[in-house]
């Protein structure tokens, strides 16, 4: 039956149910499959239905039982989408909440790094921290569950050019804090002007007509905003040393930095941190908290997702898998027909399994990257006090790297700012530091940027990925050759266990890469399912 030719007085989830009356769960899932219901890209909010007490009579005629190894945003969308489709699933998860990486610190929050002491989150009751994921590229499909769970979002500013860059050790601008805006007038100016001289003098031997070189030299006056003579001798888009202002007041551009200066600065260096794919504006999270995502998830998985169940052995025969995890003080063991393991590979070398030797090799030899983040709270919001900076971040050659200013409750009393968000060697600097040496070096290094630091700042918690107990690192970093062959199978069910995360998927570091492959794994254990 096409679905053209549903009964058009019955909804989706009426004529659904009665398919499933008529040929159990495996009838409705495929029925569903033909409508394009499955398909997560066509799935809308509407189509949602709660797991529930139809759902376990579904699963229970189904018979098949998957269980899968952590709850962070992979193994949540796989027991979701599965749930959805009346399978049984386990989740279990070794720490005492659920978001893996999607982490975002509150009052209260307390976390012990590895090799560390204890941290004890002392932010205001009103305020959150997110140390792991913070933005949302428009086009992903984490974006999807937002929708489809009613979880409200507002616009993450990527790219404010209010905000600065200041390099030190780089000529006349060194120490200097210098808003992106004048920086990106001066450094698009100075090179449209030598371009469109080289281009008119005909200096350069390029193939192309007189006509396409005047429309060349057009759009290089306007990319750089030049005067007819093609010289670049400033622009207000680079702001303005005395403000415009009402009635004859014209205010006064301010004057360009010398060529040298803006060449050496090394600040045009930066620019392209914004033109990237999934960098570019709109970018969204969620109101409230990137962990709105999870609580999300958490509601509609209920008891399916065991908390405190750290897995410590993964075995497989022909006809099922066995895990065995603690819980309770207790081993434990479970039993289910396929597994799907979303535990990073940096914390999966650790656990014995039945793997083949490939699968083994290529698990014990993925390398994660480093990333550490630290949130500084603020009594006062002077950023947009008194420098009128609403989000977007600030850039720097210091070990800080970048300062983020929270996109979200603007004019509020007190703000956490991110203080830095580091990785490769500067991550693994501040991550060798104790909490209270990387909070110093956070404050002395952003001081330089916003003096106001020494007087405002109220209290930190920082987060090194690599001494996150069960994460071990912040993703999974992968060259050309490991794509071309470790990669390849990790993607591979290997036998019973199926692996999802970001790292087996083209977006790592990405929400939508846990849950693109999460899906994928669902649906190949569903056919796998169908065919037996
Ligand atoms: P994880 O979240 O790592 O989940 C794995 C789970 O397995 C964890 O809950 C872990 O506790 C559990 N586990 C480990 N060992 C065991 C065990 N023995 N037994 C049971 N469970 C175990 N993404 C975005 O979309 N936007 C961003 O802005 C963004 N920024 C990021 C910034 C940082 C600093 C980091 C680190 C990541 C960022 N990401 C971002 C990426 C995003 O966080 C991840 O891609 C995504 O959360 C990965 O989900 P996952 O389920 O694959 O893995
Ligand atoms: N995707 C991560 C970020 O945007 C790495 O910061």
């Amino acid at each position: 039956m096409s679905n053209a030719e549903q009964p058009q007085d019955m909804t989706r989830r009426q004529f659904l149910s009665t398919v499933g009356k008529v040929g159990g769960s495996l009838a409705v899932f495929s029925l569903m499959g033909n409508l394009g219901l499955l398909s997560p890209e066509t799935m809308k909010a509407q189509d949602y239905t709660p797991p529930g007490k139809n759902d376990l009579a579904l699963s229970n005629r189904n018979g098949k039982k998957i269980i899968i190894l952590g709850a962070g945003i992979a193994g949540l969308t796989a027991a979701y989408e599965l749930g959805k489709a009346g399978y049984q699933c386990t989740v279990l998860e070794a720490k005492p909440f659920a978001g893996g990486r999607n982490w975002s610190i509150r009052k209260g929050t307390t976390n012990q790094e590895i090799g560390g002491t204890r941290q004890y989150s002392q932010f205001g009751s009103d305020l959150y921290f997110n140390a792991g994921p913070m933005r949302i590229p428009q086009f992903h499909s984490t974006l999807e569950y937002c929708r489809e769970f009613n979880i409200p979002i507002e616009p993450f500013n990527n790219v404010n050019d209010s905000g600065y860059y200041y390099n030190e050790n780089v000529g006349a601008l060194s120490g200097q804090r210098i808003t992106k805006r004048a920086a990106k007038a001066d450094v698009r100016g100075y090179v449209s002007e030598m371009l469109a001289k080289a281009v008119n003098q005909s200096a350069l031997d390029l193939p192309i007509t007189p006509e396409e070189k005047e429309k060349l030299v057009e759009y290089l006056r306007r990319e750089g905003d030049l005067n007819a003579d093609l010289f670049y001798r400033g622009s207000s888009r680079g702001g303005y040393k005395e403000e415009p202002g009402s009635r004859l007041d014209a205010g006064v551009v301010r004057d360009p930095f010398d060529l040298t200066a803006i060449l050496q600065s090394g600040f045009g260096n930066y620019f392209s941190n914004e033109y990237g794919y999934d960098q570019q504006m709109m970018m969204f999270h969620p109101v409230g908290g990137m962990d709105m995502i999870v609580k999300g998830f958490e509601k509609r998985l209920g008891n399916r997702v065991k908390l405190n169940a750290p897995v410590t052995e993964i075995r497989q025969s022909g006809d099922g898998v066995r895990v065995r995890f603690t819980q309770n003080k207790k081993e434990q063991e479970i039993i289910g027909d396929y597994c799907i393991c979303t535990i990073p590979l940096s914390v999966l070398r650790t656990i014995p399994g039945d793997f083949s030797p490939s699968m083994k090799s290529a698990i014990q030899n993925a390398r994660y990257a480093s990333a550490g983040k630290i949130g500084l709270q603020f009594k006062r919001r002077f950023w947009e006090e008194d420098e009128l900076l609403f989000g977007g971040n600030s850039l720097t050659n210091m070990d800080i790297t970048q300062i983020y200013y929270p996109p979200t409750d603007y004019f509020g009393k007190k703000g956490i700012l991110l203080g830095y968000y580091a990785t490769g060697a500067n991550a693994d600097k501040l991550g060798s530091m104790s909490y209270i040496e990387r909070e110093r070096h956070a404050l002395n290094q952003g001081a330089k940027i916003h003096p106001q630091y020494k007087t405002e700042f109220e209290n930190s918690f920082s987060i090194d990925w690599k001494k996150i107990k069960y994460q071990e690192g912040a993703w999974v970093s992968y060259n050309a050759e490991e794509r071309a062959g470790m990669y390849k199978t990790l993607c591979q069910p290997d036998n019973r266990i199926y692996l999802a995360g970001d790292h087996i998927s083209h977006i790592v570091a990405w929400q939508a890469g846990a849950i693109d492959s999460a899906r994928a794994v669902v649906k190949d254990i569903h056919q796998r399912v169908m065919k037996a």
